[in-house]
């Protein structure tokens, strides 16, 4: 059978044409990189692990109904999902103090913040991701003020509803990064949550120890990056059916 066309291949994965019209497959790779990708590297199992939380989580949001693209997952590596025109923001929310906050603040790593801070960052990888205010993205057309005010909206909906399910397990979720779209439907448009959540675009600390549980490993070296992703699927009760010996999974499905 001939392979699916593919429309796009980024850092950690690979968009193909979906079976039917208006349907993407979503290709989950191991590859990951820091730095807007001046550190590359492989985790092992990564993809097949981030397709499992992902799909886990839209599907928790979609019950209290947070529209997103996820429709099915379809193998290890794989998901299908709608086919969105993703508007070219990354909305950062901040729980408490980590990252770039503290290097540019000089604010101390795991500093509780007074309420949680959202954050837009410009979509574009020549630029290194630049951070951009509300009057950026309404003067450049990025996105309506009607489109922020459903994505921030959303946004706080998200970060409660992570916060406890997080909590639930042991685990603070201290920041996380979001992408939303826009869904066409008989000319009505509405602005869907897209591309994934996982480790790779959380942090997630331990409740107890603050052992870092998230791509922060990779980043700064800390080791044991694979057993840290492995772990978030574990307390969250879904890994894979193959269980630990089998992250490789299938290459590709055709
Ligand atoms: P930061 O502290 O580096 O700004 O990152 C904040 C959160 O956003 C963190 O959970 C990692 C995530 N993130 C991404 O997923 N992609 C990115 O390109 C960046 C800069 C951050």
């Amino acid at each position: 059978m001939a392979r699916r066309r593919q429309l796009y291949e980024g850092k950690a994965k690979i968009l193909f044409e979906g079976p039917e019209p208006g349907t993407l497959v979503q290709y989950f790779k191991d590859d990951a990189t820091a730095g807007n990708g001046t550190k590359k590297g492989i985790i092992t199992g990564k993809g097949v692990l981030n397709n499992r939380i992902s799909e886990y989580l839209m599907m928790r949001l979609a019950e209290i109904g947070i529209p997103n693209h996820f429709i099915r997952r379809l193998n290890m590596r794989e998901q299908l999902i709608r086919e969105v025109e993703i508007i070219p923001l990354e909305i950062v929310v901040r729980n408490v103090a980590a990252g770039s906050l503290c290097t540019r603040l000089g604010i101390q790593e795991g500093t509780r913040l007074p309420r949680s801070i959202i954050e837009y960052y410009y979509k574009n990888d020549s630029l290194g991701d630049p951070m951009v205010a509300e009057e950026h993205i309404t003067a450049f057309g990025w996105a309506s003020t009607m489109d922020i005010d459903d994505i921030v909206a959303l946004t706080l909906r998200i970060n409660d509803f992570l916060t406890g399910l997080f909590l639930g397990v042991g685990i603070t979720l201290v920041d996380f990064k979001l992408e939303f779209g826009r869904l066409w439907e008989n000319d009505e448009m509405r602005i869907v949550l897209a591309d994934e959540i996982s480790p790779d675009n959380c942090r997630l600390w331990d409740v107890r120890t603050h052992e870092k549980m998230d791509k922060d490993r990779f980043r700064r070296d800390l080791g044991r990056v694979e057993e840290a992703y492995q772990e978030v699927a574990k307390r969250l009760g879904i890994l894979p059916e193959a269980g630990m010996r089998d992250l490789k999974g299938p290459e590709m499905m055709q």
